[in-house]
């Protein structure tokens, strides 16, 4: 055999990456593309992609993954379920948070959740680490060692109570992201308004899981984007604004883009597939499976976050994958009681429907193009989160994590995904398109019929500084 055999030798694809779209084989050697051209060598193994698109891995950078609740609550699925899950719908990189405790310090988080991924992952992942109290041990000491050691991201959260920040701070958060070069994810929803409308919807017996959306309006969202653009201008660092849900969050982002301030942003598939009447139109408990922070809004907001994609507004579409299950005692419905919506977990599970929607109703309906689908699903994640251009992209040199693409009529089901939560929000969806294979480190992990496991292969990836960010 000549030298220039490869492991795996992709033939004839359509290759689609943020900036181009061009016809080429991919010769993949030791999980790594190693050469990109017409009529390359043999491969120890050859697929033939003729016809297909192919689109890097996903680099999903928000999703919830055995992340430490407050029992009996429990996350429905942990890293062996959540990262398969993620394979059989095209992404290959998942970045979950490693969280806080208040008065704890931040290493133990990262410790126990090293714990509760290692051996356990099918593909790759990292850790943002969620600041819920940044004391100045964590601002001085803990933090900038971290960054150092490739945790480059943390999320602040703006509400909540065992996680919600001050301004004050806020601030001091985003100095330190400023002076080690980090990148500071933002849930921007004001805590007191919540609160404030919660006791009187609960006053007036308004608790069906419908009221959740009505005690975080838009306005709640609105401001507190506002107030966080403005903290991110007063200490001159970028922000990341997460799971932006609908217009008046958008015009906020769109003013700041406007004054030349460095705001990016996410926006996650609830916001374009989901509607407040998810939630339920009359007191009816099921929606329940749809409460999620920001709520869904309704269809003209919908439109909003479509045109925004489609413009550019939105740097990264992620999941926001926070499981929980609908039954049992763990779940929103514990042993069939129907809770106030104050005390439903917030979250919905996304991980492995989050790219085929964004490629059926994104790409095959003409809404955006195969390239803005690759930047809002993989390369930009990769650039933001500091794992560019070994993740995000199909070049010479990335790791071989790539997405075959099928037009197929695919139902959404939640009996054919993968994840180990017992529904999915988008149950019924009809889709044009799903993987037709995906590819973790060249080797096939979901073959478009069968999950094909690789336990304990996903690697651990130390993130560097964000490349999305102006440089020092
Ligand atoms: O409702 C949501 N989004 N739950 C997950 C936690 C978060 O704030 O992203
Ligand atoms: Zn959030
Ligand atoms: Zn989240």
């Amino acid at each position: 055999m000549s030298e220039t055999q490869f492991d795996l030798v992709i033939r004839r694809a359509l290759v689609a990456t943020a900036s181009d779209t061009f016809l080429s084989d991919i010769g993949i050697r030791d999980g790594v593309i190693e050469q990109l051209g017409r009529n390359i060598a043999a491969g120890k193994k050859e697929i033939d992609a003729a016809g297909r698109t192919v689109t890097p891995g996903g680099v999903d950078g928000h999703c919830h993954l055995d992340q430490p609740v407050p029992a009996p609550l429990r996350m429905a699925d942990n890293f062996e379920t959540g990262t398969r899950s993620a394979a059989c719908g095209g992404t290959t990189t998942v970045i979950p948070f490693a969280v806080q405790e208040k008065g704890h310090c931040l290493q133990d988080a990262v410790d126990d959740y090293h714990r509760r991924a290692k051996d356990r992952a099918h593909v790759d992942y990292a850790f943002h680490l969620i600041v819920s109290d940044p004391t100045p041990d964590v601002l001085e000491r803990e933090l900038p060692r971290l960054i150092a050691e490739g945790y480059s991201s943390f999320k602040i959260y703006m509400t909540y109570d065992d996680l919600k920040l001050n301004d004050g701070q806020i601030l001091d958060v985003l100095d330190t992201a400023k002076k080690h070069n980090a990148l500071v994810m933002v849930h921007a929803e004001n805590a007191d308004c919540i609160e404030w409308l919660t006791k009187r919807l609960e006053a007036a017996g308004n608790t069906a899981p419908r009221f959740h959306g009505h005690s975080r309006p838009m306005l709640v969202e609105r401001e507190a984007t506002h107030r966080a653009i403005a903290l991110s201008e007063l200490v001159d660092v970028p922000i990341l604004i997460v799971h932006v849900s609908g217009r008046e969050a958008v015009e906020q982002i769109r003013w700041a883009r406007g004054h030349g301030l460095n705001i990016f942003a996410e926006t996650c598939p609830q916001y374009l597939f989901l509607s407040a009447e998810d939630m339920g139109v009359d007191n009816s408990y099921v929606g329940a499976k749809c409460v999620c922070s920001p709520p869904p809004r309704d269809k003209g907001n919908q439109d909003v976050i479509w045109a925004a994609l489609a413009e550019g507004l939105f740097t990264v579409f992620s999941s926001d994958h926070a499981p929980f299950n609908y039954e049992g005692l763990d779940g929103k419905h514990p042993d069939g009681q129907e809770m106030p919506f104050r005390y439903v977990p917030n979250g919905i599970p996304g991980l492995e429907t989050r790219m085929p929607l964004l490629y059926s109703e994104g790409v095959l309906k003409g809404r955006i193009t195969v390239n803005k689908f690759v930047e809002l699903t993989s390369t930009n994640a990769a650039k933001a989160y500091g794992l560019h251009p070994r993740k995000g992209t199909i070049a010479i040199g990335s790791d071989a994590d790539l997405v075959i693409w099928e037009e197929r009529d695919t139902e959404i089901k939640n009996t054919m995904l993968h994840h180990a939560t017992d529904y999915t929000p988008y149950e019924g969806i009809k889709l044009k398109a799903w993987p037709a294979m995906t590819l973790c480190a060249g080797e096939v992990v979901w073959d478009g019929k069968d999950f094909q496991p690789r336990l304990g292969k996903g690697r651990f990836l130390q993130c560097s500084a964000p490349s999305l960010l102006p440089k020092k």
